[in-house]
Protein backbone atom coordinates (compact mmCIF):
# COMPACT_ATOMS: atom_id res chain seq x y z
CA UNK A 1 0.00 0.00 0.00
CA UNK A 2 2.90 2.44 1.45
CA UNK A 3 4.93 1.17 -1.86
CA UNK A 4 2.23 1.62 -4.23
CA UNK A 5 1.71 5.12 -2.77
CA UNK A 6 4.95 5.92 -3.38
CA UNK A 7 5.60 5.00 -7.04
CA UNK A 8 2.13 6.95 -7.54
CA UNK A 9 3.91 9.52 -5.91
CA UNK A 10 6.68 9.74 -8.23
CA UNK A 11 4.92 8.78 -11.48
CA UNK A 12 2.54 11.95 -10.77
CA UNK A 13 4.83 14.19 -8.38
CA UNK A 14 8.19 13.52 -7.96
CA UNK A 15 9.91 13.20 -11.00
CA UNK A 16 7.71 16.49 -12.60
CA UNK A 17 9.29 17.87 -9.13
CA UNK A 18 12.90 17.43 -9.61
CA UNK A 19 12.83 17.96 -13.11
CA UNK A 20 10.91 21.47 -12.35
CA UNK A 21 13.45 22.31 -9.11
CA UNK A 22 15.83 21.62 -11.60
CA UNK A 23 14.80 23.55 -14.26
CA UNK A 24 13.76 26.31 -11.72
CA UNK A 25 17.58 26.77 -10.59
CA UNK A 26 18.47 27.52 -14.72
CA UNK A 27 15.91 30.36 -14.41
CA UNK A 28 12.81 28.97 -16.08
CA UNK A 29 9.70 30.98 -15.78
CA UNK A 30 7.41 28.18 -16.23
CA UNK A 31 8.92 26.33 -13.74
CA UNK A 32 8.93 28.75 -10.82
CA UNK A 33 5.28 29.73 -11.29
CA UNK A 34 5.12 26.13 -10.72
CA UNK A 35 7.32 25.93 -7.10
CA UNK A 36 8.74 28.98 -6.37
CA UNK A 37 7.73 30.25 -2.72
CA UNK A 38 8.09 34.09 -3.23
CA UNK A 39 6.28 33.88 -6.77
CA UNK A 40 3.29 32.26 -4.99
CA UNK A 41 3.10 35.05 -2.67
CA UNK A 42 2.51 37.21 -5.57
CA UNK A 43 2.66 35.60 -9.11
CA UNK A 44 1.29 38.78 -10.88
CA UNK A 45 5.00 40.20 -11.98
CA UNK A 46 5.27 36.87 -13.50
CA UNK A 47 2.31 36.70 -15.48
CA UNK A 48 3.22 40.01 -17.19
CA UNK A 49 6.01 38.28 -18.04
CA UNK A 50 5.08 36.25 -19.62
CA UNK A 51 2.61 38.13 -21.30
CA UNK A 52 4.85 40.21 -22.55
CA UNK A 53 7.11 37.62 -24.52
CA UNK A 54 4.26 36.69 -26.20
CA UNK A 55 0.62 34.99 -26.48
CA UNK A 56 2.13 31.36 -26.16
CA UNK A 57 5.33 30.99 -24.33
CA UNK A 58 7.22 27.94 -24.46
CA UNK A 59 8.51 27.32 -20.96
CA UNK A 60 10.39 23.79 -19.70
CA UNK A 61 7.45 22.52 -18.93
CA UNK A 62 4.81 23.60 -21.21
CA UNK A 63 2.94 26.49 -23.46
CA UNK A 64 2.26 29.42 -20.95
CA UNK A 65 -0.49 31.84 -21.77
CA UNK A 66 -1.45 35.12 -19.47
CA UNK A 67 -3.30 36.78 -22.83
CA UNK A 68 -6.89 37.09 -21.79
CA UNK A 69 -8.13 36.53 -25.66
CA UNK A 70 -5.57 33.53 -25.82
CA UNK A 71 -7.00 31.57 -22.76
CA UNK A 72 -9.81 31.99 -23.71
CA UNK A 73 -10.10 30.98 -26.83
CA UNK A 74 -8.17 27.67 -25.62
CA UNK A 75 -10.89 27.00 -23.11
CA UNK A 76 -13.60 28.03 -25.65
CA UNK A 77 -11.76 25.50 -28.61
CA UNK A 78 -12.84 21.93 -29.38
CA UNK A 79 -9.69 20.90 -30.27
CA UNK A 80 -8.00 21.33 -27.27
CA UNK A 81 -9.43 18.38 -23.87
CA UNK A 82 -8.26 17.43 -21.12
CA UNK A 83 -4.84 15.81 -19.87
CA UNK A 84 -4.95 12.08 -19.84
CA UNK A 85 -3.11 9.55 -18.35
CA UNK A 86 -2.50 7.95 -21.68
CA UNK A 87 -0.51 11.22 -23.01
CA UNK A 88 2.39 10.54 -20.64
CA UNK A 89 5.44 9.61 -21.97
CA UNK A 90 5.38 5.41 -22.17
CA UNK A 91 7.75 4.97 -19.10
CA UNK A 92 5.64 6.94 -16.64
CA UNK A 93 2.47 4.80 -18.38
CA UNK A 94 3.83 1.61 -16.51
CA UNK A 95 4.95 3.37 -13.42
CA UNK A 96 1.11 4.03 -13.41
CA UNK A 97 -0.03 0.59 -13.92
CA UNK A 98 2.29 -0.12 -11.54
CA UNK A 99 1.71 2.28 -9.02
CA UNK A 100 -2.78 1.58 -9.47
CA UNK A 101 -5.05 4.18 -8.69
CA UNK A 102 -5.41 6.46 -6.40
CA UNK A 103 -7.63 8.39 -4.62
CA UNK A 104 -10.73 9.68 -6.46
CA UNK A 105 -9.73 13.60 -6.58
CA UNK A 106 -10.68 16.50 -8.21
CA UNK A 107 -8.77 15.88 -11.29
CA UNK A 108 -8.61 12.29 -11.41
CA UNK A 109 -10.86 10.43 -14.00
CA UNK A 110 -13.48 10.08 -13.91
CA UNK A 111 -14.14 13.32 -12.53
CA UNK A 112 -16.03 15.66 -14.57
CA UNK A 113 -12.94 18.50 -13.85
CA UNK A 114 -10.99 16.48 -16.44
CA UNK A 115 -13.99 14.31 -18.50
CA UNK A 116 -14.07 15.38 -22.35
CA UNK A 117 -17.55 14.93 -23.89
CA UNK A 118 -19.50 12.37 -24.34
CA UNK A 119 -18.76 11.73 -20.54
CA UNK A 120 -18.62 15.27 -18.83
CA UNK A 121 -22.05 16.11 -21.35
CA UNK A 122 -23.81 12.93 -19.16
CA UNK A 123 -22.28 14.26 -15.98
CA UNK A 124 -23.37 17.91 -15.84
CA UNK A 125 -26.70 17.03 -17.62
CA UNK A 126 -27.53 15.15 -13.96
CA UNK A 127 -26.39 18.31 -11.93
CA UNK A 128 -26.84 21.51 -13.90
CA UNK A 129 -30.29 22.42 -13.02
CA UNK A 130 -29.78 22.16 -9.07
CA UNK A 131 -27.27 25.47 -9.82
CA UNK A 132 -29.31 27.09 -12.53
CA UNK A 133 -30.00 30.75 -11.69
CA UNK A 134 -33.29 30.55 -10.57
CA UNK A 135 -32.66 27.78 -8.37
CA UNK A 136 -29.90 30.16 -6.70
CA UNK A 137 -31.66 33.36 -6.68
CA UNK A 138 -34.64 31.35 -4.49
CA UNK A 139 -31.78 30.85 -1.84
CA UNK A 140 -30.74 34.34 -1.00
CA UNK A 141 -33.20 34.66 1.80
CA UNK A 142 -31.27 31.48 3.19
CA UNK A 143 -27.87 32.36 2.56
CA UNK A 144 -28.39 35.77 4.21
CA UNK A 145 -29.55 34.11 7.43
CA UNK A 146 -27.01 32.01 7.26
CA UNK A 147 -24.61 34.85 7.16
CA UNK A 148 -26.19 36.58 9.76
CA UNK A 149 -25.66 33.62 12.04
CA UNK A 150 -22.06 32.74 11.63
CA UNK A 151 -21.64 37.04 12.11
CA UNK A 152 -23.64 36.69 15.61
CA UNK A 153 -20.90 33.81 16.22
CA UNK A 154 -18.19 35.70 15.73
CA UNK A 155 -19.12 38.23 17.50
CA UNK A 156 -19.68 36.19 20.27
CA UNK A 157 -15.93 34.52 19.82
CA UNK A 158 -14.85 37.88 19.81
CA UNK A 159 -15.79 39.46 22.73
CA UNK A 160 -13.67 37.35 25.01
CA UNK A 161 -10.33 38.08 22.78
CA UNK A 162 -9.44 41.20 20.92
CA UNK A 163 -8.85 39.17 17.52
CA UNK A 164 -10.75 36.54 15.54
CA UNK A 165 -10.03 34.43 12.59
CA UNK A 166 -12.21 35.02 9.60
CA UNK A 167 -11.68 32.55 7.85
CA UNK A 168 -12.55 29.74 10.19
CA UNK A 169 -15.37 31.73 11.52
CA UNK A 170 -17.14 32.70 8.50
CA UNK A 171 -15.24 32.76 4.84
CA UNK A 172 -14.89 29.01 5.16
CA UNK A 173 -18.27 28.28 7.04
CA UNK A 174 -20.48 30.32 5.14
CA UNK A 175 -20.17 28.24 1.79
CA UNK A 176 -19.56 24.76 3.29
CA UNK A 177 -23.15 25.43 4.86
CA UNK A 178 -24.48 26.28 2.10
CA UNK A 179 -23.06 23.84 0.28
CA UNK A 180 -23.57 20.88 2.40
CA UNK A 181 -27.55 22.12 2.56
CA UNK A 182 -27.98 21.90 -1.18
CA UNK A 183 -26.37 18.55 -1.43
CA UNK A 184 -28.30 17.50 1.43
CA UNK A 185 -24.80 16.65 3.51
CA UNK A 186 -25.26 16.47 7.08
CA UNK A 187 -24.51 20.69 7.95
CA UNK A 188 -23.22 19.72 11.27
CA UNK A 189 -20.26 17.81 9.74
CA UNK A 190 -18.82 21.03 7.96
CA UNK A 191 -15.69 21.68 9.74
CA UNK A 192 -14.69 17.98 9.03
CA UNK A 193 -16.14 18.52 5.24
CA UNK A 194 -13.60 21.71 5.44
CA UNK A 195 -10.24 19.44 6.76
CA UNK A 196 -11.15 16.97 4.00
CA UNK A 197 -11.66 19.34 1.48
CA UNK A 198 -8.34 21.19 2.25
CA UNK A 199 -6.06 17.81 1.62
CA UNK A 200 -7.93 17.31 -1.46
CA UNK A 201 -7.36 21.18 -2.34
CA UNK A 202 -3.72 20.14 -2.41
CA UNK A 203 -3.95 17.68 -5.59
CA UNK A 204 -4.97 20.39 -8.00
CA UNK A 205 -1.25 21.34 -7.51
CA UNK A 206 1.78 20.05 -9.84
CA UNK A 207 4.99 18.41 -8.15
CA UNK A 208 3.39 18.10 -4.86
CA UNK A 209 6.15 16.96 -1.89
CA UNK A 210 5.77 13.24 -1.03
CA UNK A 211 3.52 14.34 2.68
CA UNK A 212 1.32 16.62 0.71
CA UNK A 213 0.58 14.14 -2.01
CA UNK A 214 -0.29 11.61 1.15
CA UNK A 215 -2.23 14.19 3.06
CA UNK A 216 -4.09 14.74 0.22
CA UNK A 217 -4.90 10.78 -0.73
CA UNK A 218 -5.72 9.54 2.96
CA UNK A 219 -7.98 12.68 2.89
CA UNK A 220 -10.31 12.20 -0.39
CA UNK A 221 -10.13 8.68 0.89
CA UNK A 222 -11.70 9.71 4.00
CA UNK A 223 -14.59 11.67 2.56
CA UNK A 224 -14.99 8.78 0.08
CA UNK A 225 -15.42 6.57 2.86
CA UNK A 226 -18.13 8.79 4.39
CA UNK A 227 -19.75 9.09 0.94
CA UNK A 228 -20.36 5.50 0.43
CA UNK A 229 -22.02 5.49 3.90
CA UNK A 230 -23.71 8.66 2.87
CA UNK A 231 -25.45 7.12 -0.03
CA UNK A 232 -26.05 3.68 1.79
CA UNK A 233 -28.52 6.18 4.36
CA UNK A 234 -30.09 7.84 1.47
CA UNK A 235 -30.99 4.29 0.24
CA UNK A 236 -32.47 3.14 2.94
CA UNK A 237 -34.41 6.63 3.13
CA UNK A 238 -34.29 8.93 -0.18
CA UNK A 239 -34.73 12.50 -0.13
CA UNK A 240 -35.33 15.58 -2.11
CA UNK A 241 -31.42 16.71 -2.82
CA UNK A 242 -29.01 16.30 -5.16
CA UNK A 243 -27.30 13.63 -3.86
CA UNK A 244 -30.37 11.25 -3.73
CA UNK A 245 -30.83 12.41 -7.23
CA UNK A 246 -27.58 11.05 -8.02
CA UNK A 247 -28.00 7.90 -6.05
CA UNK A 248 -31.40 7.54 -8.37
CA UNK A 249 -29.22 8.14 -11.51
CA UNK A 250 -26.64 5.17 -10.43
CA UNK A 251 -29.57 2.78 -8.85
CA UNK A 252 -32.27 3.22 -11.35
CA UNK A 253 -31.50 4.31 -14.34
CA UNK A 254 -27.74 3.75 -15.37
CA UNK A 255 -26.52 6.40 -16.07
CA UNK A 256 -24.01 6.70 -13.78
CA UNK A 257 -20.99 4.25 -12.88
CA UNK A 258 -20.18 3.39 -9.10
CA UNK A 259 -17.13 5.81 -9.84
CA UNK A 260 -18.65 8.23 -11.34
CA UNK A 261 -21.31 8.87 -8.91
CA UNK A 262 -19.07 9.50 -6.12
CA UNK A 263 -16.94 11.63 -7.99
CA UNK A 264 -19.09 13.95 -8.99
CA UNK A 265 -20.59 13.96 -5.66
CA UNK A 266 -17.34 14.64 -3.87
CA UNK A 267 -16.30 17.49 -6.39
CA UNK A 268 -19.72 19.15 -5.89
CA UNK A 269 -19.34 19.01 -2.09
CA UNK A 270 -15.61 20.49 -2.24
CA UNK A 271 -15.84 22.58 -4.83
CA UNK A 272 -19.00 24.12 -3.26
CA UNK A 273 -16.49 25.79 -0.89
CA UNK A 274 -12.82 25.34 -1.17
CA UNK A 275 -13.08 28.01 -3.80
CA UNK A 276 -15.79 30.22 -2.57
CA UNK A 277 -13.47 30.83 0.77
CA UNK A 278 -11.33 32.39 -1.16
CA UNK A 279 -13.64 34.47 -2.86
CA UNK A 280 -14.81 35.88 0.48
CA UNK A 281 -11.12 35.86 2.24
CA UNK A 282 -9.45 37.71 -0.55
CA UNK A 283 -12.50 39.94 -1.10
CA UNK A 284 -12.73 40.90 3.10
CA UNK A 285 -8.71 41.50 2.77
CA UNK A 286 -8.95 43.91 -0.35
CA UNK A 287 -11.17 45.86 1.11
CA UNK A 288 -10.01 46.00 4.46
CA UNK A 289 -7.30 46.99 2.98
CA UNK A 290 -8.75 49.64 0.45
CA UNK A 291 -10.60 51.97 3.04
CA UNK A 292 -11.84 54.00 0.03
CA UNK A 293 -13.20 51.53 -1.98
CA UNK A 294 -15.25 50.16 0.85
CA UNK A 295 -16.67 53.53 1.40
CA UNK A 296 -17.94 53.15 -2.08
CA UNK A 297 -19.60 50.07 -1.12
CA UNK A 298 -20.85 50.97 1.96
CA UNK A 299 -22.67 53.84 0.37
CA UNK A 300 -23.94 52.92 -2.43
CA UNK A 301 -25.11 48.99 -1.74
CA UNK A 302 -26.17 47.98 -5.42
CA UNK A 303 -22.58 48.59 -6.09
CA UNK A 304 -21.55 44.98 -4.11
CA UNK A 305 -22.53 43.06 -6.94
CA UNK A 306 -19.41 44.72 -9.51
CA UNK A 307 -17.17 44.62 -6.59
CA UNK A 308 -17.23 40.69 -6.55
CA UNK A 309 -16.35 40.89 -9.85
CA UNK A 310 -13.12 42.86 -9.33
CA UNK A 311 -12.42 40.67 -6.57
CA UNK A 312 -12.15 37.22 -8.98
CA UNK A 313 -10.76 39.61 -11.28
CA UNK A 314 -8.11 40.60 -8.80
CA UNK A 315 -7.50 38.02 -6.89
CA UNK A 316 -8.46 35.08 -9.06
CA UNK A 317 -9.65 32.20 -6.51
CA UNK A 318 -8.58 29.46 -8.94
CA UNK A 319 -5.08 31.14 -10.94
CA UNK A 320 -4.77 28.83 -13.22
CA UNK A 321 -5.89 25.56 -15.24
CA UNK A 322 -4.40 23.65 -18.12
CA UNK A 323 -5.52 21.97 -21.68
CA UNK A 324 -4.04 19.36 -23.65
CA UNK A 325 -4.30 20.25 -28.20
CA UNK A 326 -6.04 17.03 -29.33
CA UNK A 327 -5.29 17.39 -32.75
CA UNK A 328 -2.57 19.68 -35.31
CA UNK A 329 -4.27 23.61 -34.22
CA UNK A 330 -3.70 27.11 -34.49
CA UNK A 331 -3.89 29.63 -31.56
CA UNK A 332 -3.21 33.19 -32.36
CA UNK A 333 -1.97 32.57 -35.42
CA UNK A 334 0.62 30.06 -33.71
CA UNK A 335 0.81 26.27 -34.55
CA UNK A 336 0.33 23.85 -32.32
CA UNK A 337 0.88 20.31 -32.70
CA UNK A 338 -1.51 17.89 -30.95
CA UNK A 339 -0.08 16.82 -27.65
CA UNK A 340 0.75 20.23 -26.16
CA UNK A 341 0.52 20.84 -22.87
CA UNK A 342 -0.92 24.97 -22.47
CA UNK A 343 -1.20 26.34 -19.09
CA UNK A 344 -3.78 29.16 -19.16
CA UNK A 345 -2.89 31.57 -16.48
CA UNK A 346 -6.75 32.80 -15.66
CA UNK A 347 -5.23 35.21 -12.83
CA UNK A 348 -2.66 36.54 -15.23
CA UNK A 349 -5.67 37.20 -18.01
CA UNK A 350 -7.61 38.88 -15.90
CA UNK A 351 -4.69 41.54 -15.00
CA UNK A 352 -4.28 41.67 -19.36
CA UNK A 353 -4.02 45.65 -19.83
CA UNK A 354 -5.61 44.72 -23.49
CA UNK A 355 -8.95 44.16 -21.97
CA UNK A 356 -8.23 45.70 -18.33
CA UNK A 357 -6.65 49.36 -18.09
CA UNK A 358 -4.38 49.87 -15.33
CA UNK A 359 -5.01 46.37 -14.54
CA UNK A 360 -3.12 46.46 -11.14
CA UNK A 361 -5.48 49.21 -9.89
CA UNK A 362 -8.71 47.62 -7.57
CA UNK A 363 -11.34 49.26 -8.15
CA UNK A 364 -15.10 47.85 -7.62
CA UNK A 365 -16.45 50.48 -10.06
CA UNK A 366 -14.18 48.86 -13.10
CA UNK A 367 -16.98 48.98 -15.95
CA UNK A 368 -15.89 45.29 -17.46
CA UNK A 369 -14.75 43.52 -14.83
CA UNK A 370 -17.67 40.78 -15.32
CA UNK A 371 -15.22 40.27 -18.39
CA UNK A 372 -12.78 38.13 -16.00
CA UNK A 373 -12.25 34.30 -16.42
CA UNK A 374 -12.23 33.51 -12.93
CA UNK A 375 -14.51 31.10 -13.30
CA UNK A 376 -13.15 29.39 -17.16
CA UNK A 377 -14.89 29.37 -20.26
CA UNK A 378 -16.39 27.18 -22.49
CA UNK A 379 -17.92 23.87 -21.41
CA UNK A 380 -16.09 23.53 -18.43
CA UNK A 381 -17.43 26.76 -16.98
CA UNK A 382 -18.36 26.89 -13.13
CA UNK A 383 -21.20 24.99 -12.71
CA UNK A 384 -21.37 27.10 -9.44
CA UNK A 385 -20.81 30.43 -10.69
CA UNK A 386 -24.01 32.05 -9.65
CA UNK A 387 -23.72 30.37 -6.21
CA UNK A 388 -20.33 31.76 -5.69
CA UNK A 389 -21.33 34.97 -7.04
CA UNK A 390 -24.42 35.32 -4.64
CA UNK A 391 -22.29 33.85 -1.68
CA UNK A 392 -19.72 36.72 -2.34
CA UNK A 393 -22.03 39.32 -2.71
CA UNK A 394 -24.37 38.12 0.23
CA UNK A 395 -21.08 37.40 2.31
CA UNK A 396 -19.20 40.18 1.73
CA UNK A 397 -21.95 42.96 2.26
CA UNK A 398 -23.13 41.80 5.35
CA UNK A 399 -19.79 41.43 7.44
CA UNK A 400 -18.94 45.06 6.80
CA UNK A 401 -22.42 46.12 6.89
CA UNK A 402 -22.09 44.44 10.15
CA UNK A 403 -18.86 45.25 11.43
CA UNK A 404 -18.13 48.75 8.71
CA UNK A 405 -14.71 49.48 11.05
CA UNK A 406 -13.27 45.83 10.98
CA UNK A 407 -9.48 45.66 10.49
CA UNK A 408 -6.77 43.41 9.94
CA UNK A 409 -5.18 42.58 13.01
CA UNK A 410 -2.35 41.05 11.97
CA UNK A 411 -1.05 39.58 8.55
CA UNK A 412 -3.17 37.12 6.47
CA UNK A 413 -1.95 33.66 5.92
CA UNK A 414 -1.60 32.56 2.60
CA UNK A 415 -2.67 28.83 2.17
CA UNK A 416 0.00 26.49 0.42
CA UNK A 417 -2.12 26.07 -2.56
CA UNK A 418 -1.19 27.68 -5.74
CA UNK A 419 -4.23 26.76 -7.94
CA UNK A 420 -6.19 28.28 -5.04
CA UNK A 421 -5.09 31.43 -4.40
CA UNK A 422 -6.92 32.49 -0.93
CA UNK A 423 -5.50 32.48 3.34
CA UNK A 424 -5.89 29.88 5.74
CA UNK A 425 -6.09 32.62 8.21
CA UNK A 426 -6.86 36.36 8.40
CA UNK A 427 -6.72 37.73 12.06
CA UNK A 428 -9.49 41.01 12.83
CA UNK A 429 -10.68 43.23 15.04
CA UNK A 430 -14.43 43.99 14.60
CA UNK A 431 -14.54 47.01 16.67
CA UNK A 432 -17.90 48.53 16.45
CA UNK A 433 -21.10 46.80 16.56
CA UNK A 434 -24.41 47.17 14.52
CA UNK A 435 -27.52 44.31 14.93
CA UNK A 436 -28.67 44.36 11.75
CA UNK A 437 -26.66 44.34 9.28
CA UNK A 438 -28.68 43.41 5.98
CA UNK A 439 -31.56 45.08 6.71
CA UNK A 440 -30.17 48.70 6.89
CA UNK A 441 -28.84 48.45 3.88
CA UNK A 442 -31.37 46.52 1.64
CA UNK A 443 -30.27 45.57 -2.31
C1 LIG B 1 -15.43 31.76 -6.28
C2 LIG B 1 -15.76 30.51 -6.36
C3 LIG B 1 -15.42 29.62 -7.50
C4 LIG B 1 -14.47 29.74 -8.47
C5 LIG B 1 -13.48 30.86 -8.67
C6 LIG B 1 -14.57 28.57 -9.33
C7 LIG B 1 -13.80 28.36 -10.45
C8 LIG B 1 -13.95 27.30 -11.31
C9 LIG B 1 -13.18 27.11 -12.52
C10 LIG B 1 -12.08 28.04 -13.01
C11 LIG B 1 -13.63 25.97 -13.12
C12 LIG B 1 -13.19 25.37 -14.45
C13 LIG B 1 -11.79 24.85 -14.48
C14 LIG B 1 -11.37 24.51 -15.90
O1 LIG B 1 -11.90 25.08 -16.88
O2 LIG B 1 -10.47 23.68 -16.05
C15 LIG B 1 -14.67 25.43 -12.26
C16 LIG B 1 -15.35 24.27 -12.52
C17 LIG B 1 -16.26 23.71 -11.66
N1 LIG B 1 -16.78 24.29 -10.52
FE1 LIG B 1 -16.27 26.08 -9.75
N2 LIG B 1 -15.58 27.78 -8.86
C18 LIG B 1 -16.14 28.37 -7.76
C19 LIG B 1 -17.20 27.91 -7.01
C20 LIG B 1 -17.86 26.75 -7.23
C21 LIG B 1 -18.98 26.29 -6.45
C22 LIG B 1 -19.67 27.05 -5.32
C23 LIG B 1 -19.34 25.06 -6.93
C24 LIG B 1 -20.46 24.26 -6.39
C25 LIG B 1 -21.11 23.38 -6.97
C26 LIG B 1 -18.42 24.76 -8.05
C27 LIG B 1 -18.43 23.61 -8.81
C28 LIG B 1 -17.68 23.42 -9.95
C29 LIG B 1 -17.75 22.21 -10.76
C30 LIG B 1 -18.61 20.99 -10.50
C31 LIG B 1 -16.86 22.41 -11.83
C32 LIG B 1 -16.58 21.45 -12.98
C33 LIG B 1 -17.35 21.88 -14.19
C34 LIG B 1 -16.97 21.12 -15.43
O3 LIG B 1 -15.88 20.54 -15.49
O4 LIG B 1 -17.79 21.10 -16.35
N3 LIG B 1 -17.55 25.82 -8.19
N4 LIG B 1 -14.86 26.26 -11.19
Amino acid sequence: MQLRRRIRWLVRHGLIRRTVQRQMRAGDLGSRLMLDPAIREDPFPSYDQIRAQGPLVRCDLALFSAQHNVCEAVLRSPHFGQARLDLLPGILQVGAKIGGRGALGPIEPPSMLVADPPEHTRYRKLVTRAFSARAIAALRPRIEQIAEDLLDDMASAASGSSTVDLVSHYASLLPATVIAEILGAPVQMRRQFLDWGAGAALSLDVGLSYPDFRRSELDIAALHRWMLGHFADIRRAPRDDVLSTLVTAHDQEDRLTSDELSSIAMLLLAAGFETTVNLLGNGAVLLMRHPDQLDLLLGQPQGWVNAVEEILRYESPVQRTGRVANQDTEVARHQVPAGSFIVLLLGGANRDPAVFPDPHRFDVQRANAAQNLAFSSGIHYCIGATLARLEGEVGLRALFCRFPDISLADAPHRRPTRVLRGYDTIPVRLRSHVTSSIGHYGV
